[in-house]
C-alpha cells in the first residue's frame, strides 16, 4: 500500500512539472484528485487497511493530497508567468504611443464667450428665446407692418402653420418684456435664420448676439457708452467706433456701427445695428401685457444687435464663412 501511495507521488509530480499547458495540468488534476482519481481510489481502498496501520496510512494519504494540490498550484502560477513573459517579450516599448485627440473651443463659441463675460461685468445677464417663432414676437411687436419686405416669403423661412424661423435674434426682447417688468439689462444669443443664397459670405443660419436695456431715463449716452466698452474690451483700447445714422423699424434713432481696429484690418467693418427702442415697440408690449410696466412716459431703453459668424471670421482671417459651420477637422484643428 505504502510503495502503490509512492508510486502515485512520484509520477503525479513528473506529470505535473511535465505539464505544458494548463490544459494538461488540469488533466493531470482529474487524473489525480478526481473522482475516480488515483488518490481517490487510493483513499476508497482504506478498508482494506489493517485497523492498527490506518490511522498512519491516512496521515500520509492526507499529505499526498496536500503535496500534490499545492504542487498544482504552484505550476499554474509557473505557467501564468510564463505566458506574461511570452507577452510581453513580444511587446515593442520604443513604438510610439497613441496620443489622445485634444478638443478645442470653436471659434465662434470663444467669440461668443468672451463677449458674454464683457456684458456680465456690465450687469446683463443671458435671455433667450425660441427659434421657430410667431409672426408677432419676430415682426408686429417689433413695429415692422405686414407690408414690411423683411415678411416676404422669399425672405423668411414660414412654417405651415404661419410660425416661421426667427429672422432676428430681436425676438428675444420681445420674449422678455413681454415676461419680465423693468428694469432689464439682458443680452441674447442665438441662431437666426434668412432665405440667403449660402456663399462666401452668407448663410441661410447663422449666429446673431442681441442686447436690451430697458429702464427710466436711458439715453444715448448709455448706449454708445455701453457698445464702445463693449468693443474696445474685445479689441483692445485702440479700437475705433462711428455710429452712422440707420433706419430700423423697432428703434429711434438707429445707427449702424463701425469699427475699424488692429484685430480686424485696420479698415472700417459694418459690425453691429442700434438704436432707443422706438416708443411703438413698448405700445405693442404694453397691449400684450395689458398692464403700464412699459409705458413708454416712464422708461427708457436701448437695443443693439450683431452677427457673430462674420466677425468671427474676420477676427480669425478665414476666406470662407461656410468653414465655420463645415465641421471640418483640418480646419477646426488648428484653433487647438
Ligand atoms: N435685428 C437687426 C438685424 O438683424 C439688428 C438690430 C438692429 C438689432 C438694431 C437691434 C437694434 O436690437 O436695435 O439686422
Amino acid at each position: 500500500m505504502e510503495s502503490q501511495l509512492q508510486q502515485i507521488r512520484e509520477e503525479g509530480l513528473t506529470e505535473i512539472a511535465a505539464a505544458s499547458s494548463l490544459a494538461a495540468l488540469d488533466s493531470v488534476r482529474v487524473k489525480m484528485l478526481g473522482r475516480a482519481g488515483s488518490i481517490s481510489l487510493l483513499s476508497q481502498s482504506m478498508k482494506d487497511v489493517a485497523k492498527e496501520n490506518r490511522p498512519r496510512f491516512g496521515k500520509l494519504l492526507n499529505e499526498l493530497r496536500e503535496e500534490v494540490t499545492s504542487s498544482l498550484e504552484k505550476r499554474v502560477a509557473a505557467l501564468n508567468a510564463e505566458t506574461d513573459q511570452v507577452l510581453l517579450s513580444s511587446l515593442d516599448f520604443t513604438l510610439p504611443g497613441t496620443c489622445p485627440e485634444l478638443g478645442a473651443v470653436h471659434p465662434l463659441t470663444r467669440l461668443l464667450n468672451r463677449a458674454v463675460e464683457v456684458f456680465r461685468r456690465m450687469g446683463f445677464v443671458l435671455a433667450e428665446g425660441p427659434d421657430i417663432e410667431t409672426e408677432w414676437h419676430c415682426f408686429d411687436a417689433l413695429n415692422t407692418p405686414a407690408d414690411h419686405p423683411a415678411r416676404n416669403e422669399q425672405d423668411t423661412f414660414y412654417l405651415p402653420d404661419g410660425r416661421l424661423l426667427r429672422t432676428h435674434t430681436s425676438t428675444i426682447q420681445t420674449r422678455v418684456m413681454e415676461s419680465q417688468i423693468p428694469p432689464i439689462r439682458v443680452i441674447g444669443p442665438g441662431a437666426a435664420y434668412r432665405r440667403d443664397e449660402v456663399d462666401a459670405t452668407h448663410l441661410a443660419q447663422f449666429n446673431q448676439l442681441e442686447g436690451l436695456y430697458v429702464a427710466p431715463d436711458v439715453t444715448l449716452a448709455d448706449l454708445k457708452g455701453t457698445v464702445s466698452f463693449f468693443f474696445c474690451e474685445l479689441f483692445g483700447s485702440g479700437t475705433e467706433l462711428r455710429f452712422r445714422p440707420h433706419f430700423f423699424p423697432f428703434t429711434e434713432p438707429s445707427y449702424e456701427i463701425d469699427i475699424r481696429t488692429q484685430a480686424l484690418g485696420n479698415r472700417w467693418m459694418e459690425l453691429a445695428g442700434c438704436g432707443m427702442v422706438d416708443p411703438a415697440v413698448f405700445e405693442a408690449v404694453s397691449a400684450r401685457r395689458g398692464d403700464r410696466a412699459y409705458d413708454p412716459e416712464l422708461i427708457s431703453g436701448f437695443a443693439f444687435g450683431f452677427g457673430l459668424d462674420r466677425l468671427a471670421m474676420n477676427l480669425t482671417s478665414i476666406p470662407d464663412i461656410r468653414m465655420l459651420v463645415e465641421n471640418d477637422m483640418r480646419f477646426l484643428s488648428q484653433f487647438r
